[in-house]
């Protein structure tokens, strides 16, 4: 034995439908061409050594005082948390073939952690992947997603099976909650969808901008509830648009979508300022993406352009594709082998 294996794992962007997704409306997710890359390497001593040197980037900052000194300060609290998950999918990966041998792992980013893009997901499912296949086991991938899940349900006490779900199929998945269960069903582009997706650091979790969101329901329901069954219809019209390749409705419905998302207090101002300095610059459409509260926000566009715009206004920028394959083995002799 001593197989080296490299999986990536696919981030992802929600095109429409967050938080009415809550109350039984459809969302659209779409998988993204940015990835999370784990190697695993067999060591013969039993040992687990864990190098994710990409995921402490992530938070970083470097100052250089006027004397020259350097201070660098590290967000270890995303670290950490990113790190809870490769243990817990190490357990699980584990459980799964049967047998406790040890590796070394090395974990890299191309997504900012903690953002919304699903890197938690992804370090998941390409962490429990890389373990089984440098076994020399194999897994299917519905009960990848399964194991995946039951990390994020283990590490966050409860999870949507959303974003382990993107991370391990790929593709745009049109999701429907049913009662307590939640169908998912691929949705099939008539055209290519290229996105620019704006990132700030988050200043509300996910579960803080719920909890809000379901207050307001509560005190003014006859005010909210439309707002959210509008969304949901917005959703379906949105799987249309994007199933005939009609990127301009998309755009449309996305503006909408978005101001929809304001009127429920889940945006912030420098969100609204990048969506609207997208959509100045040329973008079809904009909208935050995932919960809100800072975090990331995507707009419909192959300009530069929009990217120059969203950056001016201070947010960082990625350009983004469908990833319609999901998790899989790579053999990418240029990935840096530091193991
Ligand atoms: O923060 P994200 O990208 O995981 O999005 C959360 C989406 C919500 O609809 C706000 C919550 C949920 O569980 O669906």
């Amino acid at each position: 034995m001593g197989y080296v294996v490299t999986v990536k794992a696919p981030g992802k962007v929600i095109l429409y439908g967050e938080h009415a997704v809550v109350y039984g409306e459809p969302a659209l997710a779409m998988a993204v061409n940015k990835y999370v890359y784990v190697t695993a390497k067999v060591r013969d001593d039993g040992k687990i050594g864990i190098n994710a040197m990409d995921l402490k980037l992530a938070g970083l900052s470097v100052t250089i005082l006027e004397n020259g000194d350097i201070v660098a300060r590290t967000d270890y609290g995303a670290v950490i948390s990113a790190l809870s998950y490769v243990k817990r999918a190490l357990e699980i990966a584990m459980e799964y073939v049967g047998k406790r041998v040890g590796v070394d792992l090395l974990i890299r980013s191309e997504m900012p952690v903690g953002a919304g893009l699903g890197t938690s997901a992804a370090v998941a499912v390409a962490t429990i992947l890389a373990y089984v296949k440098a076994l020399g086991y194999d897994i299917d991938k519905r009960e990848l997603a399964r194991l995946a899940w039951q990390v994020e349900k283990d590490v966050q006490g409860a999870a949507s099976p959303t974003d382990t779900t993107m991370a391990t199929f790929g593709g745009l998945i049109y999701i429907k909650p049913e009662g307590n269960s939640v169908i998912m069903e691929p949705v099939k582009p008539g055209t290519e969808i290229p996105l620019v997706i704006g990132y700030t650091p988050r200043v509300s979790t996910t579960k803080e901008l719920v909890a809000m969101v379901r207050r307001k329901l509560e005190s003014m329901r006859d005010v909210i509830e439309p707002i959210i069954k509008t969304i949901g219809v917005i959703t379906r019209r949105g799987r249309e648009a994007l199933e005939k390749g009609d990127l301009e409705l998309m755009g449309t419905l996305m503006n909408i979508n978005h101001g929809l998302l304001d009127s429920l207090g889940v945006s912030t101002r420098q969100l609204n300022e990048m969506v609207y300095a997208a959509r100045s610059a040329g973008a079809l459409g904009s909208k935050l993406t995932g919960a809100g509260g800072g975090g990331c926000m995507i707009a419909l566009s192959d300009k530069v352009d929009v990217e120059r715009a969203i950056e001016l206004i201070g947010g960082s920028v990625l350009s983004a594709r469908l990833d319609s394959e999901g998790a899989r083995v790579i053999d990418d002799k240029s990935l840096p082998t530091l193991i």
